[in-house]
């Protein structure tokens, strides 16, 4: 049994056009604890969606909210809100939002901000909580004086790491990250990835990183999602899915991120994002394929094998299987 199972994980938002299918039947699994999944794809894909259906932070719009999520032997969706309040959140599983850096109280002290959740969670005493606020900034790499500063005393990059310290306040099972770097420059980036890859290493925590940055995936991730309207296209092993993608999107994909080396101009994935309302017929993706046939519009494909705990969603996987 793996560490993580989600299997048919659907959130649909009510819109007035009609269901915004955000996550349209994700199944994926990460194997053991202190292993990271990557979650790529375009804007708009749903890759945020999925986080926070994984967390269970949503918005008031939810329309469909179902499916199977298994976390080490507990099924999560057919939990009560109060107790996955009481059991779950930030105890097993904690989330680092994109933005997380820009969400603190501007009038209190960093110490202060990250102690007063750990009192109200755990009913510790507040010199203790204190003292474990301390604990956890130096864990992220930051001096224990940063208790008694406040936010605005911070560079983006030590509030990015309170977001982190924060997060593992309860020793989390299971770290959500949403674009933890997007807003940084990228020396910062570079630094705040080796602090998420020793933690990852140090802790035992296992990780869900979300990201439109394969480059970045591709540093922490052991496996990777990619993500195309609501559906996963290709998952599999990091290094497979991006040396050898068995989906066109994915290849796409790749094509669209710039090389260091590399002589070939990036391109845009040609065309438009499919419509998240009304999705097309047979594969989503099949107006925007160079390899489309005609049963790619008749027929929506499923997930194929396409190598060792690799699979894509692509007729074409299917006849290399
Ligand atoms: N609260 C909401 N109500 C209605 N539609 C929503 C809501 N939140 C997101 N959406 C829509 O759901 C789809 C998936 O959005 P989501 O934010 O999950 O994508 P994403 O992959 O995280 O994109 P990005 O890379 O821009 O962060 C999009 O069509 C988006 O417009
Ligand atoms: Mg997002």
């Amino acid at each position: 049994m793996a560490f993580l199972t989600i299997e048919n994980l659907v959130l649909h938002y009510n819109s007035p056009r009609g269901a915004v299918r955000a996550v349209d039947g994700v199944s994926l699994s990460i194997e053991r604890p202190g292993a990271a999944l990557g979650v790529i794809g375009e804007t708009g894909s749903g890759k945020s969606s999925l986080a926070m259906s994984i967390a269970r932070i949503l918005p008031g719009n939810v329309g469909r909210y179902e499916g199977r999520i298994d976390l080490g032997g507990t099924e999560l969706i057919s939990l009560s809100n109060d107790r996955f309040r009481r059991e779950i959140r930030w105890r097993r599983i904690a989330v680092v939002f994109q933005g997380a850096m820009n969400g603190f109280n501007p009038v209190m002290r960093i110490g202060r901000q990250i102690a007063e959740p750990l009192i109200v969670r755990t009913g510790e005493s507040k010199a203790t909580a204190l003292a474990r606020a301390e604990e956890l900034l130096e864990a992220v790499g930051l001096p224990r004086g940063t208790a008694r500063r406040y936010p605005h005393e911070l560079s983006g990059g030590m509030k990015q790491r309170v977001a982190i310290a924060m997060a593992l306040s309860m020793k989390p099972d299971l770290l959500i990250l949403d674009e933890p770097t997007s807003a940084l420059d990228v020396s910062v980036q570079a630094k705040i990835m080796n602090l998420l890859k020793r933690l990852k290493w140090e802790t035992g925590v296992a990780m869900i990183f979300v990201t439109h940055d394969i480059a970045l995936a591709s540093e922490i991730s052991d496996t990777v999602a990619v993500m195309y309207a609501g559906q996963v296209r290709e998952l599999g092993p990091v290094d497979r899915v991006l040396d050898a993608p068995a989906d066109p999107y994915t290849t796409a994909l790749l094509a669209s991120i710039p090389t260091l080396h590399g002589a070939a101009t990036p391109r845009y994935v040609a065309g438009v994002a499919p419509d998240s309302v009304e999705p097309p017929s047979g594969c989503r993706f099949r107006e925007r394929c160079p390899h489309a046939f005609s049963r790619c519009r008749s027929e929506a494909p499923r997930l194929f094998d396409a190598g060792p705990s690799h699979r894509a969603r692509c007729f074409l996987a299917e006849d290399a299987s």
